[in-house]
């Protein structure tokens, strides 16, 4: 079990308020010393009060083995402090020199088939490797040492995403930890035997030293699963073991400076087990891009609010997104006019205390030139810096008005995201391609939201069974332990959604047997015997099943073949009588002690979930009052913990004007009319209103 830090936030400089810190990743090294100045000018006119200085500038700060020169940061640092701008200042190890990786080219990481991941980007390193970590301890104790009485850095930006492009590695170095930590998890050969079921086409071990990683084994072959999940779990140890590492170097020296590491938190965002990594920061950060077309507002609220999850509903701070187009996809579309404000405001709604940039001032030349920044090409004189100068207003009155420091309030509902689900369900060997765990829970958020709820999105290991309500969607692995907390939650009141793929096999990916889901089966009242998968791969297959409600599956669904005698069954399946499927129980509610078990057996995505829940929540007895304009607009509560200061959020989700009545007084409001009366106001797409009650 970890011990989770405790929460230190950046404190504000000498003589300054405690203010929402606003600012970006700020690159002064990519541009000649009289920019500086003018830096400073256009910060000040933002209101920017915050800068991450030095994230891959290794190269600069140590430009020769050993020889560092701080000229030029200090002399940044300095104009910033003096200007009132704090400072976030990087380990500065992100991206190790050319010198370094000539002179030792055994730190560069390898990928499944032994090919080097040579310099010429960045994060060509391997977390394992004893050279490198001595190499990168060296910078972190000379970084702090030289900043450790400067008052002008506030806080350690350690690393930067870890994992992003060197998540696994295969090298030998890989190998030997790897072979550590699995003795370290297992204790003997036979454990891990067991854990990888080896039996199985003659994988069977007689010593640690015969684990090697999940190299490459040809095209179209198939991966031990135990072992590819280990690995997973293996690479997100090691990464954090090297972070820690490095975090533990500087806060020796700097005590007194808060610690932390940006996640790659998103609905796709799985690289590292991030809740297992949130117990090892100060204060949890985050870098959030925004997902272009229909899901952008959802998907963002729902990354959001999953991060407010990772913080256990204290303050976190959002490190980077973008004022407009990224340039790492393949088409970069830009944001339409409010989005830019409307999404930094979304991430505050959720629990942030600050906004930050990736980055201040857009490069001209390297791999980034074309990504949006605070300061565009275009210069001062442009839409995205009137848009950067207006949320430093807003951000300046939600401060003024004792914003930081509130609570995302508590939702009556609780969607669960686990990181170890997602991995097992990624498998290429699974019933099918077309599920996985992490696209369930942002579906979830989806069509509650859509029914006017906004819910928590909590990690497996949080406090989800604290929740009146708590859905668990394709949570495939359930160890004995979480079974048992499944079993209690229900048994002692709770209200539980569980789908589909959910409780399949324990935390080894052994397949719980006596019918799915095996070890909670009890719980949820239903018992299915074979996966149903859709698919149009092949003509004539089943592609999707409608459902007696009106709801249609897709991808998957549970060969539900027997109920429990006091379930109710909510829907079943209207099929062709050869499929086996028609007449199957699809949603059965099935009360167990005191509590109510709804489980949802196959793949309805928000739409058919949106159509199914009214019916589900009134079986439940879950109240469902709900606004007007429940589902146009996503309303999002902060609260003080003495009750002082309540801020309500108003978000419009849809492509229509949308109409609010709101009590309090009118804080931020973009791309909305208030009424004279002050009391409602109309929103455009992509606007918002911040009222304080
Ligand atoms: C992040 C990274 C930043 C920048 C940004 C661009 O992954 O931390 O340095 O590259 O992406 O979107």
């Amino acid at each position: 079990m970890n011990t989770r830090r405790t929460h230190r936030w950046p404190q504000p400089l000498d003589g300054q308020a405690q203010r929402l810190w606003y600012g970006g990743d700020y690159n002064p090294d990519q541009w000649p010393e009289e920019v500086w100045d003018d830096d400073i000018r256009l910060m000040h006119k933002a209101k920017v009060n915050l800068v991450s200085l030095g994230i891959f500038s290794w190269a600069k700060i140590e430009p020769s083995d050993g020889v560092f020169d701080f000229g030029w940061l200090d002399r940044i640092v300095d104009k910033l402090g003096r200007a009132g701008i704090a400072v976030d200042m990087a380990s500065a190890s992100a991206s190790p020199p050319m010198w370094l990786t000539q002179a030792h080219p055994e730190v560069l990481w390898r990928d499944e088939r032994g090919d080097v991941c040579w310099p010429g980007a960045r994060q060509h390193w391997r977390a394992t490797s004893p050279v490198f970590r001595e190499y990168a301890l060296r910078l972190c104790r000379a970084m702090a040492e030289h900043f450790k009485g400067n008052p002008y850095v506030v806080s350690w930006h350690v690393g930067n995403e870890y994992g992003c492009h060197n998540r696994f590695d295969y090298s030998d170095d890989a190998m030997r930890a790897f072979q550590k930590w699995c003795e370290a998890r297992y204790g003997t050969i036979e454990a891990v035997n067991d854990a990888w079921g080896t039996a199985f086409w003659s994988q069977r071990m007689n010593d640690f030293s015969e684990i090697i990683p999940p190299r490459f084994i040809g095209e179209g072959n198939f991966m031990n699963p135990g072992k590819l999940l280990d690995f997973k779990r293996f690479s997100s140890d090691a990464l954090k073991d090297f972070f820690i590492a490095e975090r533990d170097a500087l806060a020796q020296i700097t005590p007194d400076k808060p610690l932390t590491t940006n996640f790659m938190v998103s609905s796709g965002g799985t690289t590292l087990d991030y809740d297992d990594w949130s117990d090892e920061v100060d204060f949890v950060s985050n870098d959030h891009y925004f997902t272009p077309g229909e899901q952008h507002f959802d998907e963002l609220a729902y990354s959001a609010s999953l991060v407010d999850g990772l913080a256990r509903k204290k303050p976190w701070f959002l490190m980077e997104n973008s004022t407009g187009a990224v340039n790492w996809r393949p088409i970069n579309y830009r944001k339409e006019p409010g989005q830019t404000v409307r999404d930094a405001l979304a991430h505050v709604a959720m629990g942030a205390d600050a906004v930050c940039y990736f980055q201040w001032r857009q490069s001209r030349a390297g791999a980034e030139k074309f990504h949006s920044a605070m300061v565009p090409h275009a210069g001062e004189n442009s839409r995205i810096f009137r848009d950067v100068c207006e949320l430093g207003e807003d951000l300046q009155r939600l401060s003024d008005a004792g914003l930081e420091g509130t609570e995302l309030k508590k939702s009556p509902i609780a969607v669960v995201f686990d990181y170890q689900s997602e991995w097992a369900t990624e498998h290429s060997a699974n019933p099918t391609q077309k599920v996985r765990h992490v696209t369930e829970p942002l579906d979830w958020f989806r069509a509650f939201a859509d029914l006017g709820i906004t819910a928590d999105m909590v990690p497996m290991r949080g406090d989800w069974d604290t929740y009146e309500a708590a859905v668990l969607p394709c949570v495939y692995l359930l160890s004995q332990a979480d079974s048992q907390r499944v079993h209690d939650y229900v048994s002692n009141g709770g209200k539980l959604f569980v789908t589909y793929y959910t409780g399949i096999s324990d935390e080894r990916d052994h397949v719980w047997l006596g019918g799915y889901p095996g070890s909670i089966q009890d719980v949820v009242g239903v018992r299915s015997e074979e996966f149903a998968p859709m698919g149009d791969d092949f003509p004539g297959t089943l592609d999707h099943l409608d459902l007696s409600n009106g709801a249609v599956a897709h991808d998957m669904a549970d060969w539900i073949t027997s109920t429990s005698p006091q379930a109710s069954v909510l829907a079943t399946y209207q099929a062709d009588r050869r499929t086996g499927m028609n007449g199957v129980p699809a949603i059965v509610v099935n009360p167990f002690g005191s509590g109510k078990c709804a489980y949802i057996g196959c793949k309805l995505g928000r739409e058919g979930l949106r159509l199914s829940l009214p019916d589900v929540l009134g079986e439940m007895g879950i109240d469902r009052s709900c606004e007007p304009n429940a589902g146009k607009v996503l309303r999002i509560e902060r609260d003080g913990e003495d009750g002082r200061s309540r801020f309500v959020f108003y978000f419009n989700r849809g492509d229509d004007d949308v109409k609010v009545r709101f009590d309090g007084n009118v804080m931020v409001s973009s791309l909305a009319q208030v009424e004279e009366a002050g009391d409602a106001a109309s929103i455009s797409p992509n606007g918002l209103l911040i009222v304080k009650g």
